[in-house]
């Protein structure tokens, strides 16, 4: 097990990235807001694999959340985080203070438009915003070559990289596949939240992205029938409430109406109080 550095400061954190540069090593950088499981292990030990020099950063950002008692209630867990990244052989963590990453309310933003307009930026007003700020103030903070994200997050993976591609970040975005539990409940820190019988209805999700995937396999292009399928797995499990289902360009992310090509089925659903989001690729046969 190696040492992994803490660091709180943003002066502190260009100077290691900026020494590890000069060095020759490639930078890589895993943002995160800590409670970390093995979805984001898988995030950090590809860019383990990858860089010579990986940072994880740990940061609750409060700009993303649309409900205060959501942030409240967001865990933190912060030495088994710092544990997971010593056993994983991290050589920094990014851990600031609110205060260092805002001394004062930002008035400057970073948006992207059109491709947060639906999915889950339909339900969460600014919540794209703060993620696409304090991503570029990270890429600015730790100056990394190669980032990874989770395709679990796919409408957030899709916007980060039109976002540096748009502002010419020196950077390359890499999508890591979905964590799932023996199961197929996607990975995530609030699955803690659901009650016994909730995290078995929970897995009726995956259950409708398998049913629709098979049916694209076996010859399905018409989206809306898709789509349909997808919604009927999900009425047979009473505890579970679609919020959306929808099938996108991957990269546009807007919806399409056949799948001729590779397309993305993206879903958000309702367990109790729990907002669970998955998806899945769609391949035509
Ligand atoms: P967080 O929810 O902590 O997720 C950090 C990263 O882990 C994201 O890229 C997410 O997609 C990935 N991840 C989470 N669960 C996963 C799973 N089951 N399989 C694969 N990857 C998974 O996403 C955020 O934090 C924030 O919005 C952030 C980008 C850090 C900006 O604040």
């Amino acid at each position: 097990m190696s040492q992994t550095v803490v660091v709180r400061t943003i002066e502190e954190m260009w100077r290691l990235s900026r020494e590890a540069r000069r060095r020759g090593d490639v930078v890589g950088l895993v943002p995160t807001m800590g409670a970390l499981h093995a979805g984001h292990r898988a995030l950090i030990d590809r860019a383990q694999a990858e860089c010579a020099f990986t940072t994880v950063t740990l940061f609750v950002n409060p700009t993303q959340f649309n409900q205060a008692e959501d942030l409240a209630k967001y865990p933190r867990t912060f030495e088994q985080d710092l544990a997971m990244c010593e056993e994983a052989g991290v050589d920094c963590l990014f851990a600031p203070a609110p205060e260092e990453m805002y001394p004062q309310p930002g008035v400057t933003h970073v948006e992207v438009s059109e491709l947060t307009d639906g999915l889950c930026g339909k339900f969460r007003p600014g919540h794209f915003r703060g993620v696409t700020t304090v991503v570029a103030k990270l890429f600015h903070i730790a100056e990394p070559d190669k980032a990874y994200f989770g395709e679990k997050d796919f409408q957030q993976l899709a916007v980060i990289r039109r976002m540096v591609r748009d502002l010419d970040f020196a950077v390359e975005i890499v999508g890591v596949p979905i964590v799932r539990e023996f199961d197929g409940l996607a990975l995530s820190s609030r699955n803690a939240r659901l009650s016994g019988a909730q995290r078995e209805a929970a897995t009726v999700l995956s259950r409708s992205l398998r049913h629709a995937a098979e049916a694209v396999a076996n010859g399905e292009q018409d989206a809306e029938s898709i789509r349909e399928l997808t919604l009927e797995v999900i009425a047979d499990e009473p505890l579970a409430r679609p919020e959306y289902v929808e099938i996108v360009d991957p990269e546009t992310l807007r919806p399409v109406a056949r799948v001729e090509k590779e397309a993305r089925l993206v879903l958000a659903a309702w367990v109790g109080e729990v907002r669970l989001i998955d998806n899945a690729s769609l391949r035509p046969a």
